[in-house]
Order: C-alpha cells, then sequence, then structure tokens
C-alpha cells in the first residue's frame, strides 16, 4: 500500500426492487412531491401551524368493511354490518388522496384482501403507492402473494398463535391446515425479496402461555419480527380472554419475559405493543429490508416524530378514510375524533377543517383530548423523545 492509497470501508448492500418491465415504476414528479409534502410537514409542526400546508403520506382506506373471519377480540365477531364504498365517491377521494399518499392501508378494521386485489394493484402502480398491509392471510395465497409482492412495503399477519387449536378458536373460523401453507409461504418469500413481515399475536389468555414456542415457529420458517398487541375491548367477548385478568400479571410477565429470551436465542426480533411495564423492542437480529419511497418517506417521518415531543405522529401525517366517507386523524380512529366526511366535503375541508385544526391545536399546548390520552401511539412518542433527551444532553426539539 502506497501513501496515496485510502482504505475504503465496505460497501454496504442496498438492496432494491429488482426491474421488472411490467412492473412501471412511479413517475419522478412523484417522489418530487412526496419531497416537498415531508418539508411542508416539518415546517407546519415547527411553526405550530393548525392549518397543514401539507397532506397525509399514509393512508388508511378501504372499498369495503368486510372480513371472512369473526375473530373473538375483533368487533368483527359483533357481527357489524358491512358497509362499500360508492364507487365514484372514492374514486374521487383517491385521485385526490394520492397526491400526497405514500402508503396505502387498505382496511377499515376489516381484511384488505376481500378488496378487489388486481385494482390493489393498479392503484399502486397508478399512484406510486406502497402497501401497508395487515390480513389473516386466509385469501394470501402464494399466487396473490407473487402479484402483490412487488407493491408491499411491509406485511403483517395476525395469526395470534401457531397452535392449531388456539389458533382456530381465537380466530374463528379459521382453518389452521388451510391458512399454515400461506403464512409460511410469505415468511420464506419475504425473506428472500427484503420484505419486512410481521407476525401479530394478541396478547390473550389463550395466546399467551404459547408465546415462547411461537418464536421457534416463526424463527423456523425464516421469520425476524414478532409484534404483540395488547388486548383492546373492542368486541363483546375481547374482556373474556384478558391474559392478565386469568393468569395475573406476574404470570404474564413470566410468559413474556421466556419468550425475550427465546427471541434472544433465536435472533427474532419482538414489539411489545403493551401498556408500562410491559412495553419493549428488543432488537435480535438486522432485517434487510429493500429501499423505496415508502421506507425513505417512513424513516424520515420517525425521525421528524421524535422533533415534536407530544404531538402525535399520526395526527401529522395520517389519514384513515371508513368506506362510508368518514374520516379520523388515526388508526384508532375514536368517534369523538371524526374530522368529517370525505365524500360530503371538499378534501380541504376534512383536512384542514375546525375539528382537525382544534386536534392539532390541542396537541401544540400539550393537552391532548380524551381519546388521546392513554393511547400507546403517543406514549411511544413521548418516551422516544425523553430517550433523546436523556442520550444528548443538551439537545432541545424543534
Ligand atoms: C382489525 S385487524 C384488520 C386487518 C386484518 N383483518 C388482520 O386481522 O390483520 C388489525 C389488527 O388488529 C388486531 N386486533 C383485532 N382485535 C383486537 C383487539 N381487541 N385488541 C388488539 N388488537 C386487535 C388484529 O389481530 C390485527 O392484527
Ligand atoms: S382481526 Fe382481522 S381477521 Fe380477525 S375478525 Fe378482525 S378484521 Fe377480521
Amino acid at each position: 500500500m502506497n501513501n496515496y492509497s485510502v482504505e475504503y470501508p465496505p460497501r454496504t448492500r442496498v438492496r432494491t426492487r429488482s426491474f421488472n418491465p411490467e412492473t412501471p415504476m412511479p413517475a419522478p414528479s412523484k417522489v418530487e412531491r412526496e419531497l416537498q409534502n415531508f418539508v411542508k410537514s416539518v415546517r407546519s409542526v415547527a411553526r405550530r401551524n393548525t392549518k397543514f400546508q401539507h397532506g397525509p403520506s399514509t393512508l388508511e382506506f378501504s372499498h369495503t368493511s368486510a372480513c371472512n373471519l369473526r375473530c373473538v377480540m375483533c368487533s368483527q365477531s359483533d357481527n357489524l354490518p358491512v358497509v362499500k364504498a360508492d364507487p365514484e365517491k372514492a374514486a374521487k377521494f383517491l385521485d385526490k388522496a394520492f397526491e400526497s399518499v405514500v402508503i396505502w392501508n387498505p382496511s377499515a378494521t376489516s381484511e384488505p384482501l376481500l378488496n378487489d386485489i388486481d385494482d390493489m394493484v393498479r392503484t399502486c402502480v397508478e399512484k406510486g403507492a406502497w402497501l401497508e398491509l395487515y390480513t389473516n392471510a386466509t385469501r394470501l395465497t402464494p399466487a396473490v402473494y407473487e402479484k402483490l409482492a412487488p407493491h408491499i412495503h411491509r406485511l403483517t399477519m395476525s395469526i395470534d398463535s401457531h397452535v392449531p387449536e388456539v389458533l382456530e378458536t381465537v380466530r374463528w373460523p379459521v382453518k389452521a391446515s388451510k391458512l399454515f401453507p400461506n403464512v409460511e409461504y410469505a415468511l420464506r418469500r419475504g425473506a428472500e425479496l427484503s420484505i419486512p413481515t410481521i407476525i401479530n399475536a394478541v396478547l390473550m389468555k389463550e395466546t399467551v402461555p404459547h408465546f415462547a414456542d411461537l418464536v421457534d415457529w416463526v424463527a423456523d420458517r425464516g421469520g425476524k419480527e414478532i409484534t404483540v398487541l395488547d388486548l383492546l375491548d373492542s368486541s363483546s367477548q375481547a374482556r373474556g380472554h384478558d391474559a392478565i385478568e386469568d393468569l395475573g400479571i406476574e404470570r404474564v410477565q413470566e410468559l413474556l419475559e421466556d419468550m425475550r429470551e427465546r427471541a434472544a436465542e433465536r435472533g427474532l426480533n419482538l414489539t411489545f405493543l403493551l401498556p408500562p411495564p410491559l412495553a419493549g423492542r428488543y432488537t435480535n437480529v438486522e432485517n434487510p429490508t429493500r429501499i423505496h419511497e415508502a421506507n425513505v418517506v417512513e424513516a424520515v417521518q420517525e425521525a421528524h416524530a421524535s422533533e415534536m415531543p407530544g404531538f402525535c405522529p399520526m395526527v401529522a401525517s395520517y389519514l384513515k378514510v371508513m368506506p362510508n366517507g368518514d374520516a379520523y386523524p388515526c388508526c384508532r380512529a375514536p368517534h369523538e375524533l371524526k374530522l368529517g366526511n370525505v365524500y360530503e366535503q371538499p378534501f380541504e375541508e376534512v383536512w384542514n377543517g375546525a375539528k382537525a385544526q382544534s386536534l392539532r391545536s390541542a396537541m401544540f399546548q400539550n393537552k391532548p383530548p380524551e381519546p388521546c390520552k392513554n393511547c400507546l401511539v403517543r406514549a411511544k412518542n413521548l418516551a422516544d423523545v425523553e430517550q433523546k433527551i436523556v442520550e444528548s444532553g443538551d439537545w432541545v426539539p424543534l
């Protein structure tokens, strides 16, 4: 080596979507719009503007509220009437929303794969959108998976348990023998294609005793992520499945600790979306992810979120629209936070209407409305900010 040679660090391998001439890439103007939209969102929040100049970057919208399952803890088990979107009104609304939206979650507390799959793919291609899919995986056959894969930002499969009897009890009337091949295929292909793939499990008295073994089941199939969800009181049966009431907090803590240890042994990441002291994120393995617009947008937004303590990141950039047009500022969609109706009002009147502005104003003043007070999304934002302050003593948010 002479004096002038330079040793470069090993190159980081960035995996990208492999080129497929039949899958047109979104027009570059959309990327430019995404960047401008993000910069405007930073400006709006930093200036404490309640009227936003940016649009939502994540949209939760499904054409139908239907589901093919009746999971015991879910509101679907109460057999709510099915609502379908008016196709013309929905198309008009989507044209406007996708001017800024990059990440599309095609759900409405429903099953996204009951939507027309070809239409979903077409929307992604035409609008430059990426799918945030939460699915029960019953319809995620290998053929459907391969159709959707080029457009998936992240795939979450809700199975709750790998134990057939438990799965079939809590996710009625699913058949384990039909479901597991779909889940196994998606886990394997997700690892091959570097698509973030998560298994969701709700903390219930039937599910938590098997969580440590669920880690093995997922790891054996190439999975690297499990998220444990807090049981919300969403259905008339939900409370009857409460693990803490049934087993006691100490036993639940022990079982989660067993799960955590097993995940460390098997190199699998865990997210406990649970109230304190059970909450936590345990990273045991790097999970290579292909790079595209949606995870760039998500990464910059996460960085932005920790600059706005107490201001819910969802209120900054999320919009949920039910098939009947009712719009909400977050995935939980509490009735009190309804912003308006996108079929009955112009988009601007909903996104920047009096209800939206008053919610933003309350967030800026750190006086969140009742439904936001104990919400885990806002609690996580506050915890992240606190952590940042602890780590760098002289840091102050924007
Ligand atoms: C309502 S589902 C809709 C998407 C899709 N049908 C599915 O099951 O993934 C979204 C997530 O909410 C979870 N979920 C349903 N009821 C819940 C409850 N009472 N508490 C916490 N999570 C719940 C599901 O298990 C799933 O992971
Ligand atoms: S959790 Fe998902 S699959 Fe189960 S009933 Fe609810 S919407 Fe359907």
